[in-house]
């Protein structure tokens, strides 16, 4: 009966082992699951377009190719992540719906313009260090689609962040100018990755539940803390300097003392009004749209190959 199912339940989260699709779970575990990764499945797919910007305007063909690839693999990581939520009962078609209309959300950081080709870099650095940060712990959350597509996704975000610290490395041994590039670019993008992470534990409605249930691992203060304390010194390697005074190493709390982010702009972003919102569900829009007619004939198809099959 329903009893011992969620005592099972509550025991395979406490043994910190996997629940799987076919297990029982409680309804409210489900839906904050189709919330998370359908939203991350979102961030995926919309973050190819900053970058997206980019392609045909890369320096030489060998920049283009990685900028390709890696924009490549945000589309198959959306794509893993949207099967992982399909696990729970829910159409791709009903989420793509939930994204344009404004009832489900997608990263933040990718509202920002890519308004220098250092922004390439840049994100792969930041953004992507960023997400390694938030995603290897997810590697170990309790929904066992959601952890398995996580480790592959884990380790093609290594190749994004190396990729782009390695570019910006190369513009730092370049002119002056790419180096004002650099930093430029840096002083855009720092805050906007540290608000990735989600909103201060003390405002995060999700989080205790999310720990609670083994999905996530962390909280958000964590795992900001963990990324400050992992970039400062990829900063100085570079030669390039964080836009925050307050920055500072705190001998007693081994770890880096950092300024306060303005959450009235995470808010306003999150809420739809950043620099580029209108534009990127504009644009995912038009491709869902131009795409319809591929996905009835693939419908179609597969309809005439089942009876095929059948008659
Ligand atoms: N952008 C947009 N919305 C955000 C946000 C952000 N940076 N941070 C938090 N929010 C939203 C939450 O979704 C939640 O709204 P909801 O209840 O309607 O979903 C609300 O703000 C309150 O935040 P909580 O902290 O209570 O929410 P969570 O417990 O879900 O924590 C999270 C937020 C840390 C982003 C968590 O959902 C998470 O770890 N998600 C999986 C990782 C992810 O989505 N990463 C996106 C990064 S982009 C990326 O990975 C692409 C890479 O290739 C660069």
């Amino acid at each position: 009966d329903t009893a011992d199912l969620e005592a099972h339940f509550e025991a395979t989260i406490a043994d910190k082992d996997r629940i799987e699709p076919r297990d029982w779970m409680p309804e409210k575990y489900r839906r904050t699951l189709v919330r998370q990764i359908a939203q991350h499945a979102h961030s995926e797919i919309i973050g190819m377009q900053p970058e997206g910007n980019w392609i045909s305007r890369a320096p030489s063909l060998r920049r283009k190719a990685i900028l390709l690839a890696k924009v490549q693999d945000e589309a198959g990581h959306g794509l893993y992540l949207y099967s992982a939520t399909e696990t729970l009962g829910v159409t791709r078609d009903d989420l793509t719906e939930r994204l344009i209309s404004g009832a489900q959300k997608y990263s933040s950081i990718f509202n920002y313009p890519t308004l220098s080709y250092a922004d390439v870099g840049t994100i792969g650095w930041l953004v992507d260090g960023a997400a390694i940060c938030n995603q290897v712990p997810l590697c170990r959350t309790s929904f066992g689609p959601y952890g398995r597509a996580m480790i592959r996704i884990c380790k093609e975000e290594s190749f994004h962040q190396r990729q782009g610290y390695e570019l910006l490395m190369t513009m730092m041994r370049g002119t002056d100018e790419q180096r004002a590039m650099v930093q430029e670019s840096v002083d855009r993008f720092w805050w906007p990755s540290l608000m990735m992470f989600g909103p201060p534990d003390d405002a995060s409605p999700n989080t205790a539940r999310s720990m609670a249930w083994g999905i996530k691992t962390h909280t958000n203060d964590e795992l900001r803390q963990r990324f400050v304390d992992m970039t400062v010194p990829q900063a100085e390697a570079l030669g390039v300097t964080l836009p925050d005074p307050e920055l500072a190493w705190n001998e007693e709390r081994q770890a880096h003392d950092f300024g306060e982010i303005d959450w009235d702009e995470f808010w306003r972003v999150v809420g739809g009004d950043g620099p580029c919102n209108t534009q990127r569900v504009a644009h995912r829009k038009q491709a869902w749209d131009d795409g319809a007619w591929v996905r009835e004939a693939a419908t179609a198809f597969a309809r005439k190959q089942e009876s095929a099959v059948t008659d």
